[in-house]
C-alpha cells in the first residue's frame, strides 16, 4: 500500500475515496465532540518508560481470551454498514482478521450479514446484537448465530438513544431514505466508490432484506431498524440474554464502575470499556481513562476489551498496562476497508503489529504478557493522575 505508513494515511485516504456524508458519518462524534478528542488526549497524555540494555528478541504479541490463544492483542470491533463504504467490505476484514490470527465482530448493521460471512469465510465473526423492541426479533437473531456457530456475541448499551452528530444532521444523513440530487453529486464526485459500491443496486443490510416493512435500500433501512431499538435497556434484559445465550456474552459500553459489577454479577463473561467512539454521550471520561477501574470492578477472571481513540501501537500497549486483555479499533477498519479492500486490512494489521512489537523493545519487554505483568510500572509515574 503505496504511501499509507499509519491509521491517519488510511483516515485520509478513506476521505478522499468515500462520498462525504460516509466519510462525515465515520469520523463524527456527539455535538461537540468533546468525548471524541478526550479520547485521544488522554491516550496522548501517558507516557511510557524506555528500559535499556534487556534482552528482547522477537516479542510474543499473542494474547489468550477465554482459552483462546489470539495472535495479537488488538482487532476490529463492530461498525456498522462496511459494505458502504466498500462492496463485500465485511467480507474483507474478516478475512484479513482470520488471517491475522484474531476474531471479527460483525455489527447488527451490516451489508453482508452473518450467513454470508461465515459462509465465504471459512471462520465464523463474533456477532454484535442490538435488541430490538420485539422479543421474537431478539430470539430469531440469537437462533442465527447459535446456528452459524457465533462463540461471542457484544451486546451494546450504550445507545437507548442515538444522540446528535451534527456532520450528520448538516448532510441529512438520518433523514434520507431516498437518493437525491444533492446526493448523486456527492457520488459523481467519487465515481471510484459508486462504481464499486452501486454496481449491483444501492446495498441493503442483510438483517433487513427481504423484509418491507424496513424499506428499500441501506439509508432507509439503518433508519427503520434504528427506530426499532428497545430504546428501554434494562438490567433485566441482560439477565434475560444471559439465560438466553449459552455461549460468551460481553457487554459494551460500559464506562461506570458500579455497572461494570452490575454487568459482571448479571452473568457477563466480558465488558467493553466504550463510549462508542465518542459519538454517544459527549463531555464524558475518555475510555482509557476508566480502563484500570475497569479491571477492578470486574477482577480479575472476565475479559476487558477497550475501544475508542485507538491508532497506535503505543495506544494498544497502555490499555493493556493498565489491565485490558484486548483492544478493538472501529474507525481504522472502516477507513483501511473504504481505501483499499482486503488488502489494505492486511496492511494495516501488519503495521499496526510492528508497531506494538517495536514499542515492546524499546521498553525492555518480550511479550504483552510481561507487559500486562508490569502493570503500571510501564508508565512514567508522573503521568498517570
Ligand atoms: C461508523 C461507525 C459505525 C459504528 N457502528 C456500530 C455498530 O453497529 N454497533 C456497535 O456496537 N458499535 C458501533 N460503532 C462503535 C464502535 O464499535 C466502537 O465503539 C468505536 O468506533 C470505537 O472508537 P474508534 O472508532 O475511535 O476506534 C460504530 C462506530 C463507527 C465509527
Amino acid at each position: 500500500m503505496k504511501g499509507i505508513l499509519n491509521v491517519d494515511d488510511f483516515q485520509r485516504a478513506a476521505r478522499r475515496r468515500l462520498p462525504r456524508i460516509f466519510a462525515d458519518y465515520i469520523e463524527g462524534g456527539a455535538f461537540s465532540e468533546t468525548t471524541l478528542a478526550r479520547n485521544r488526549a488522554d491516550l496522548e497524555a501517558l507516557r511510557l518508560r524506555q528500559r535499556v540494555l534487556r534482552p528482547v528478541g522477537e516479542p510474543d504479541l499473542s494474547v489468550t481470551l477465554r482459552g483462546q490463544k489470539l495472535s495479537l492483542p488488538f482487532g476490529p470491533g463492530p461498525v456498522g454498514f462496511m459494505g458502504l463504504y466498500r462492496h463485500h467490505g465485511e467480507i474483507a476484514v474478516a478475512r484479513a482478521a482470520m488471517k491475522a490470527g484474531v476474531p471479527s465482530v460483525l455489527s447488527s448493521f451490516s451489508i453482508s450479514g452473518l450467513h454470508t460471512v461465515a459462509a465465504v469465510t471459512a471462520s465464523v465473526p463474533d456477532f454484535q446484537l442490538y435488541l430490538d423492541r420485539d422479543p421474537e426479533v431478539n430470539s430469531e437473531r440469537l437462533e442465527t448465530a447459535r446456528k452459524v456457530g457465533v462463540r461471542r456475541i457484544f451486546f451494546t448499551v450504550d445507545t437507548a438513544v442515538t444522540s446528535v452528530r451534527e456532520r450528520d444532521v448538516r448532510n441529512g444523513f438520518r433523514a434520507l431514505d431516498r437518493v437525491t440530487p444533492a446526493l448523486l453529486w456527492q457520488f459523481a464526485q467519487r465515481p471510484a466508490w459508486s462504481l464499486d459500491v452501486l454496481r449491483s443496486g444501492f446495498p441493503q443490510v442483510e438483517l433487513a432484506a427481504g423484509r418491507p416493512e424496513y424499506g428499500r435500500g441501506a439509508l432507509a433501512q439503518a433508519r427503520n431498524l434504528s427506530s426499532r431499538l428497545e430504546k428501554n435497556l434494562t438490567w433485566s434484559m441482560l439477565s434475560n440474554l444471559r439465560s438466553q445465550w449459552q455461549g460468551e456474552l460481553i457487554v459494551k459500553g460500559l464506562m461506570d464502575a458500579d455497572d461494570m459489577r452490575q454487568a459482571r454479577d448479571s452473568g457477563a463473561d466480558g465488558i467493553v470499556v466504550s463510549n462508542h467512539g465518542g459519538r454517544q454521550l459527549d463531555h464524558g471520561c475518555s475510555t482509557i481513562s476508566k480502563v484500570k477501574a475497569a479491571r477492578q470492578a470486574i477482577g480479575p477472571e472476565l475479559s476487558l476489551y477497550v475501544d475508542g481513540g485507538f491508532r497506535r501501537g503505543t495506544d494498544i500497549i497502555k490499555a493493556i498496562a493498565l489491565g485490558a486483555d484486548f483492544v478493538l479499533l472501529g474507525r481504522p477498519f472502516a477507513w483501511a476497508v473504504a481505501s483499499g479492500a482486503e488488502a489494505a486490512v492486511n496492511h494495516l494489521f501488519s503495521f499496526l503489529g510492528q508497531e506494538v512489537a517495536i514499542t515492546l523493545q524499546l521498553m525492555g519487554l518480550r511479550s504483552i504478557k510481561e507487559l500486562s505483568l508490569l502493570g503500571e510500572d510501564a508508565f512514567e509515574a508522573s503521568s498517570l493522575s
